[in-house]
């Protein structure tokens, strides 16, 4: 099984960006999760994260027939962008969105998700422990 890890804009300034919101932890640490997750899961798994709207969806439409689930976070990309909401539509592909902050809680403005009316299930407020479950989920749900 293989799986494909989107993060978006400002995900790789992690554990610098707004401790109080997004947690001490780094990139690094989530991509060192990321591999230990499909270490003891026995997946494939590989990551991409993107500053840019057009090379996220680029990565969605590249997944196609290479990828089995996708896991999404799409950071500010999710509450604007029809794009990558068609992208995942257009692969089929199942895909699980992820929130490291309790979007839910906060502005307004976060509380609309696009790509998340592509995905089977949102993960949010749970830090980045909701990538592992993002990755547990989809491989039970592939299964
Ligand atoms: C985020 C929430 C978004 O609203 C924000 O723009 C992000 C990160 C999260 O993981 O909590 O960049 O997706």
């Amino acid at each position: 099984m293989k799986f494909l890890v989107l993060n978006g804009p400002n995900l790789n300034m992690l554990g610098i960006r707004e401790p109080g919101i997004y947690g001490k932890s780094t990139f690094s640490d989530l991509l060192n999760l990321l591999e230990e997750t499909a270490r003891e899961e026995g997946l494939e798994l590989e990551q991409y994260q993107s500053n840019h709207e057009g090379c996220l969806v680029d990565k969605i439409q590249e997944a196609y027939g290479k990828v089995d689930g996708i896991v999404i976070n799409p950071a500010a990309y999710t509450h604007t962008s029809v794009a990558i909401l068609d992208a995942l539509k257009a692969v089929s592909i199942p895909a699980v969105e992820v929130h490291i902050s309790d979007v839910d809680a906060r502005e307004p403005f976060r509380q609309i998700s696009y790509p998340g009316l592509a995905c089977i299930k949102t993960i949010k407020g749970q830090g980045l422990d909701g990538y592992r479950q993002a990755i547990l989920y989809l491989k039970q749900y592939l299964s």
